[in-house]
């Protein structure tokens, strides 16, 4: 079985350089917005997986070429999700043979622990994305999703996966059912067939790559990411419910502060990153805000509905922060932890630039959602894996 293994493990490469390198809610409804309206079973459970991926190698050695809804509703659908054979066999299903990649002097063939995705996959699983934006207009609950896998990060737990953060642990019921995560269990339905497709890609590069990738599709700037994010492996290890911001706290400036501190973000980062609601819309049905439908919203795209934070919320620029200075539209959401970027004075320093200067927004944006995207994240090699071209640098 070793030498099966090892022969699977040192299969020709892709030329791919390595280079070094969630929401609280409140219940009640506001359809008018306020302002407008565990270590040891991960290794025991990665010794499972190594012998899965042998066993895996065994069957395709010879080719060598192998390798969603109302916060109701959405419970509903997590039970029907749970008590959906081929579904839960997806969610649970971590088995996965090691990347089979060598390059710059990193060999994941000499690391037979190498848990984390394959460069050609991850590149193949962007392009499947990039259809499925097209087709669904998915961008903003695909950012959220990963957002929300991330955000759970606390700087002050050194333990991997007790810190939380980019780790693949929203795939699992527990999680999904917290409030703050009302409704991403549509985007997990959105891309299981990717994931299915791409079974050497983990969860948690999946949920990042597909919001980066959203953003940069939506006319975004471009992300400097890297990938190799190891997966958790069981519900004990996601992180437990409370870790993501409230839209309405009784001081949203100190909340904001609570939560992206503890992140390691400051400021700047809880401003830029806070543009990304240039996208998308609230839903009163999920997460108790917005209103249930506007003139944006009524005919979709995507299931109509909400209320969003911009007139063309598929498109990614800086209109979020013009129209929450503004306030003109009453058509448009601004959540109280939207409208404190303007009301904190050191919030304001960065919310002011961005809405004279969309190229700075950009710019900040894409360091902040590269850095979001890392955080608690264990990477495989530790250093990452870029399957962008040499020109874009990681964070
Ligand atoms: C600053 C604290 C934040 C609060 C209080 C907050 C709150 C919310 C709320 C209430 C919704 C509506 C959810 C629903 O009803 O479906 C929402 C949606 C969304 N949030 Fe945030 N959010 C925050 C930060 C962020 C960040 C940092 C990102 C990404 C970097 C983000 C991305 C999004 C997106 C894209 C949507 C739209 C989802 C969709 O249309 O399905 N949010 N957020």
């Amino acid at each position: 079985m070793a030498d099966l293994l090892s022969l699977q493990l040192t299969l020709p490469s892709p030329s791919v350089p390595f280079t070094a390198s969630k929401h609280k809610m409140p219940t009640k409804s506001m359809a008018a917005s306020v302002f407008g309206s565990a270590a040891t079973a991960a290794a025991a459970s990665s010794t499972t997986r190594f012998l899965s991926s042998a066993a895996r190698a065994t069957l395709s050695f010879s080719s060598r070429s192998s390798s969603l809804l109302s916060r109701s509703s959405s419970s509903s659908s997590l039970k029907s999700l749970g008590s959906s054979p081929s579904i839960s066999h997806l969610f649970l299903n971590q088995g996965r043979p090691s990347s089979r990649v060598s390059n710059r002097g990193f060999s994941a063939a000499s690391n037979p622990k190498c848990l984390s995705s394959d460069p050609e996959q991850l590149k193949n699983a962007r392009e499947d994305i990039k259809q499925l934006l097209k087709t669904t207009f998915c961008h903003p609950i695909l950012v959220r999703l990963g957002w929300h896998d991330a955000g759970t990060y606390n700087k002050d737990i050194e333990d991997w996966p007790q810190r939380g953060g980019a780790n693949g642990s929203l795939r699992f019921d527990v999680e999904l059912g917290h409030g703050a995560n009302a409704g991403l269990v549509n985007a997990l339905k959105l891309i299981e067939p990717i994931k299915k497709k791409y079974s050497n890609v983990t969860y948690a590069d999946l949920f990042q790559l597909a919001s980066a990738t959203a953003i940069e599709e939506a006319g975004g700037p471009k992300i400097p990411m890297k990938y190799g994010r190891v997966d958790v492996v069981g519900p004990e290890q996601c992180p437990e419910e409370g870790r993501l911001p409230d839209a309405g706290p009784p001081s949203p400036a100190a909340h904001l502060r609570d939560v992206f501190y503890r992140m390691g973000l400051n400021d700047k980062e809880i401003v830029a990153l806070s543009g990304a609601h240039t996208l998308g819309r609230s839903r009163p049905e999920r997460s108790g805000w917005g209103k249930p439908e506007t003139k944006y919203t009524k005919d979709g795209p995507g299931a109509p509905g909400g209320q969003s934070w911009t007139a063309q919320w598929l498109k990614f620029d800086n209109s979020y922060f013009k129209d929450i200075k503004e306030r003109t539209d009453q058509e448009l959401l601004v959540l109280p932890t939207d409208a404190v970027l303007f009301g904190d004075p050191s919030f304001k320093v960065y919310a002011e630039k961005y809405v004279e200067d969309q190229e700075a927004f950009f710019k900040d944006y894409a360091e902040a959602h590269a850095k979001l995207s890392n955080l608690g994240a264990k990477f495989d090699p530790p250093e990452g894996i870029v399957i962008d071209d040499a020109s874009s640098t990681p964070a």
